[in-house]
């Protein structure tokens, strides 16, 4: 079977590649599991200094697979996905994201949580879940309108609109735009020379930057409840049925 999620350790740079192609790099519990399992580990490495998250393919990732999603709701509040949004929230060594192409969703939020953000010129950003009848998650309801101001952020979340990279950037959701083929270099680059820099110094320099996290903890605790709520809601289950069947979901 192929491995969905690629990890790496090089030059103290835990990399981690979401390796789902023909999907879209769309991530199911078991793909959460095992970027858990490797942040966890990379937390407690002092061989590891700085984190690197990519897609393989054309995706970034499409963001949660919606059939595992709808067939195993996440409802418990230790399901990977929730410590993948924690192990993101409480991260100590900085996380450089690659955007290869599209984010969707979780593809989208986890942005929030990075710090060096670099993308490709045909990276597309979108968060799409009222259209599949779900709420924001990742404290994204929180950091997203912090972000790029209420208005914007209603428009990307509620609207489920599209941003493209040149956009992004404007907006400050990304630090920068490459080329398709300079952009793993790139943030490979970042990522060396954040994992050569006083480790101390980095920490807590993003420490502070983050500021009060605790508050973005609360957020997203009752995301994960009124997400939980949806998943099993008959509105999800039009819009999974409608993305299965390639057409508008019908809401009554
Ligand atoms: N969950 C499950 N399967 C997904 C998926 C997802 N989130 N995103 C894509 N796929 C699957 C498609 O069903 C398709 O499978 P198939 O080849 O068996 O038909 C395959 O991945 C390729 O996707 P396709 O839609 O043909 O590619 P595209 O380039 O035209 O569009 C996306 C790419 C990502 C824009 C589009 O697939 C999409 O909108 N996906 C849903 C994203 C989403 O809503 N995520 C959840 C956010 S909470």
């Amino acid at each position: 079977m192929t491995d969905h999620i690629i990890t790496e350790i090089k030059d103290r740079v835990l990399k981690i590649t979401f390796n789902r192609a023909d999907k879209k790099n769309a991530l199911t519990h078991a793909m959460y599991a095992k970027v858990v399992e490797a942040m966890k580990a990379a937390e407690e490495d002092d061989g590891v200094r700085a984190l690197l998250f990519t897609g393989a393919g054309e995706a970034f990732t499409a963001g949660n697979d919606l059939i595992d999603f709808r067939d195993n709701p996440p409802l418990a509040a230790d399901s990977p996905v929730a410590q993948f949004l924690n192990c993101l929230l409480t991260a100590k060594k900085p996380i450089v994201m690659a955007v290869n192409g599209v984010g969707v969703g979780v593809g989208l939020t986890m942005l929030l949580h990075a710090d060096i953000i670099y993308a490709s010129e045909n990276a597309v950003l979108t968060a799409p879940f009222v259209d599949l009848a779900l709420v924001p998650e990742a404290g994204s309801s929180l950091l997203l309108p912090a972000r790029v101001g209420h208005a914007r952020a209603a428009e990307i979340v509620m609207l489920g609109r599209k941003v493209g990279a040149a956009e992004a950037l404007e907006m400050g959701l990304v630090s920068r735009v490459f080329k398709a083929d300079d952009l793993l270099p790139a943030a490979e680059k970042a990522a060396l020379a954040l994992a050569k820099k006083a480790p101390q110094s980095v920490r807590r320099t993003k420490e502070l930057m983050r500021g009060d996290i605790a508050a973005v903890g609360d957020r997203m605790a009752l995301e994960g409840k009124y997400f939980g709520e949806q998943l099993v809601s008959p509105e999800l289950a039009e819009a999974v049925m409608a993305f299965m069947q390639k057409r508008e979901p019908n809401f009554g």
